[in-house]
């Protein structure tokens, strides 16, 4: 299997978790849009949160009621991709620049699902530079402190200003996302701690403790991982 086929399974098979007048957190990204066609498909009455601009668009086109995140109370699931997944569950998000409403959306859930091809398991998160957003004014300033922090957390890394066709990445807030290239993270909820009392930082791609399971695409079938 190609891994979009393997984002494609794990997607369908989290549609089969939806049930008729859910609450449902829209995820964004490649593998969180096969979930969204594979729950459209199904036809069930239910409601969507979506996590970005561009999954409300893909939602809306195929016909899926949105609500908004202020009027739904609390969620009843959420199924969104991840950048990588690491043992506890503990994730890397934000390859999508979506982070923050992401985990808003998360955060607003009973239940939150993660599906993705099997090449984003890994023993130790890292490989995939960490995004964090970061609030354009003064923004080189929080980069600088963002370099000095990851020192205190034994990482030595300068974040780098994500960029498309020569201009800075806006997320849907209108902030601006650095990726910071961390390798092996030894101790990622110390380094989530300091970026969430680091000024400046809107959020982080650390998910900890938030998933209750991850649906796997393989070439053996959805493999279902707990934390
Ligand atoms: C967006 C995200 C995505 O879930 C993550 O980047 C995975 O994307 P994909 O499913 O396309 O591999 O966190 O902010």
């Amino acid at each position: 299997m190609t891994a979009d086929e393997q984002k494609r399974a794990a997607g369908e098979a989290a549609a089969e978790l939806v049930e008729p007048g859910m609450t449902v957190g829209l995820g964004t990204g490649s593998t969180a849009a096969w979930f969204v066609k594979a729950l459209a498909a199904r036809n069930l009455p239910v409601r969507g949160v979506p996590t970005s601009e561009a999954t409300a668009t893909l939602a809306r086109s195929l016909g899926i009621e949105l609500i908004d995140l202020n009027d739904t109370g609390t969620l009843d699931l959420t199924v969104d991709g991840a950048d990588e997944i690491a043992p506890g569950l503990a994730l890397i998000k934000g390859g999508g620049a979506a982070l923050l409403r992401e985990k808003l959306v998360w955060a607003g859930s009973y239940r939150c699902v993660v599906i993705a091809d099997a090449g984003k398991v890994l023993p130790r998160l890292g490989r995939f530079p960490l995004p964090i957003e970061v609030v354009a004014f003064g923004h080189k300033s929080t980069a600088a402190r963002i370099t000095a922090l990851a020192w205190t957390t034994g990482i030595i890394a300068d974040p780098v200003l994500r960029t498309s066709n020569g201009a800075p990445v806006r997320t849907d807030g209108g902030n601006l996302i650095y990726d910071l290239p961390c390798g092996a993270i030894e101790d990622p909820a110390a380094l989530a701690a300091a970026l969430n009392d680091l000024t400046g930082v809107v959020d982080h791609g650390l998910f900890l403790g938030l998933a209750e399971r991850a649906l796997i695409g393989t070439d053996r079938g959805v493999v279902t991982l707990y934390p």
